[in-house]
């Protein structure tokens, strides 16, 4: 094997179990998955390093929700070998949503992946590792009952000034395209008690914000201490009330589930930030039928109309999948209406992809991939426009920015988040990293803002 570097060993080495390295692809539930995976291997007696190169075991999380993305974890896998990173004695661990989509399939595909695990077993990788190393046979376990992965993991490890914290597992919607109810399973709310835990925690390791996680984070409905369900409006202010919790985030809400008691959430408790995400999909009333989603493009303008209402500066975000099967010109021309109407910030859209097992895999497809591309180019070119307005806008405005970190692209400047999620990079001294602090916006860049620091 090549040689190691960026190791990060344990404090005691007796416990050197080997080291290991965790590459993460797709969305925040994995990049939360991972951050769990890392505690629980450190905890196990692993050291982590930086780079996959001779790493003992090679850990790969990745979703599975579009089909590039299973694509893009099998060529790294083979880039990182032709390139000598991984040899046939590392032990590849690949897991997240495509452990449960492909499950033995993965160890058919490619029988140097040694051990294949789902987002609901990653708790049990330490003893997948022992068993493949005792035994030399591939490990397959995808399926685990409910929510024993958060009792199994160890406590969360120090993170920066922002946390996930994840409140529910798996989603129940069954949306016509997607895979996730198959991967993650059904829904399963973490108690709330589990989870205001878990915040204590972050607090006393100095975060500042927390964004609770979840597939549908509007239908959460964890079980209180008193016995009763707690919904995602009660677990908003429960959160709010804990000391030293400055700003609060959740994410996906579906509009089908963004209940009234929600809004008032929002306008009762400042701490909750500017940004909310709400994926619509299509302005289409007969595509959103055909995708199952239960409400309508109008019942959406009137969400969001309640939710400007509600708090005039948040910045609504949304995901939008372009050539569905079916999709006609008409339908597309009606998603364009609603983004007009409702003017998204920074959002994300794709086009379909056809994932096995699900309903929509069998409606007929017939739109030609060249027209879907040109569908989406109009659709991104215009969501573009607008999140950039929106940029210009916030130029001479006064923003609250969470420090994270120095900047990527200048050392001298700090790095941070405006409640609205945009980036800014302002002059300060790198003590103020976690900490939040007030600055001027004085220029709009592509996709960051430049600001002044405001000292009192
Ligand atoms: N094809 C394209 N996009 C999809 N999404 C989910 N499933 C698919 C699919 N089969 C998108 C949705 C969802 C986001 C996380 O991924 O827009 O909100
Ligand atoms: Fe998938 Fe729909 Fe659940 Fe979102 S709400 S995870 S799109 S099934």
């Amino acid at each position: 094997m090549t040689t190691i570097t960026g190791i990060k060993l344990n404090s005691n080495p007796k416990l050197q179990m080997g080291t290991f390295y965790v590459a993460v692809w797709g969305c925040q539930m994995n990049v939360y998955d991972a951050d769990r995976i890392r505690d629980l291997m450190v905890a196990s007696g692993y050291a982590e390093q930086y780079v996959p190169d001779g790493a003992d075991v090679v850990i790969l999380i990745t979703c599975a929700v579009r089909a590039k993305a299973e694509d893009k974890v099998f060529n790294q896998i083979a880039a990182w070998r032709h390139k000598g990173c991984i040899d046939k004695d590392t032990i590849i661990a690949l897991g997240g949503c495509i452990g449960s989509e492909l499950a033995q399939e993965i160890v058919a595909m490619d029988p140097g992946i040694s051990i294949v695990f789902g987002p609901r077993t990653s708790h049990r990788l330490p003893a997948m590792v022992a068993s493949f190393r005792a035994s030399g046979e591939n490990v397959v376990d995808v399926k685990a009952d409910a929510l024993e992965k958060f009792d199994a993991l160890p406590e969360q490890g120090q993170r920066g000034p922002s946390a996930f914290v994840t409140i529910m597992e798996g989603c129940s919607n069954h949306c016509s395209y997607c895979i996730v109810p198959h991967t993650r399973g059904d829904e399963d709310s973490r108690p709330e008690q589990d989870i205001l835990d878990e915040v204590v925690l972050h607090v006393a390791n100095g975060v500042k914000e927390i964004h609770l996680l979840g597939q549908n984070v509007n239908s959460y409905r964890g079980l209180a201490s008193d016995g009763s369900i707690t919904r995602l409006s009660t677990l908003l202010y429960d959160i709010a009330a804990i000391p030293g919790v400055e700003r609060l985030r959740f994410t996906t809400s579906n509009p089908m589930e963004f209940t009234d008691d929600i809004i008032e959430a929002i306008h009762d408790l400042p701490i909750i930030a500017d940004a909310i995400h709400i994926p619509v999909q299509s302005g289409s009333d007969r595509i959103l039928s055909l995708m199952r989603r239960n409400y309508t493009a109008d019942s959406y303008r009137t969400l969001v109309a309640k939710l400007r209402q509600a708090r005039p500066n948040i910045y609504i975000s949304t995901d939008i999948i372009v050539g569905f099967p079916g999709e006609t010109d008409e339908d597309f021309a009606e998603t364009m209406r609603l983004v007009n109407d409702i003017k998204f910030d920074a959002s994300f859209s794709f086009i379909y992809s056809k994932r096995p097992g699900t309903p929509a895999a069998i409606m007929e497809d017939n739109i030609p991939a060249e027209h879907k591309k040109a569908h989406l180019y109009e659709l991104q070119r215009q969501l573009e426009e607008y999140a950039t307005q929106y940029s210009q806008e916030m130029l001479g405005s006064q923003q609250r920015v969470l420090v994270e970190g120095i900047s990527r692209k200048n050392e001298h400047e700090l790095k941070g988040r405006a409640s609205n999620n945009r980036i800014v990079v302002f002059e300060g001294d790198p003590s103020l990293i976690g900490s939040m602090v007030d600055v001027d916006i004085i220029q709009v860049m592509s996709h960051t803002l430049k600001g002044k620091l405001i000292t009192k």
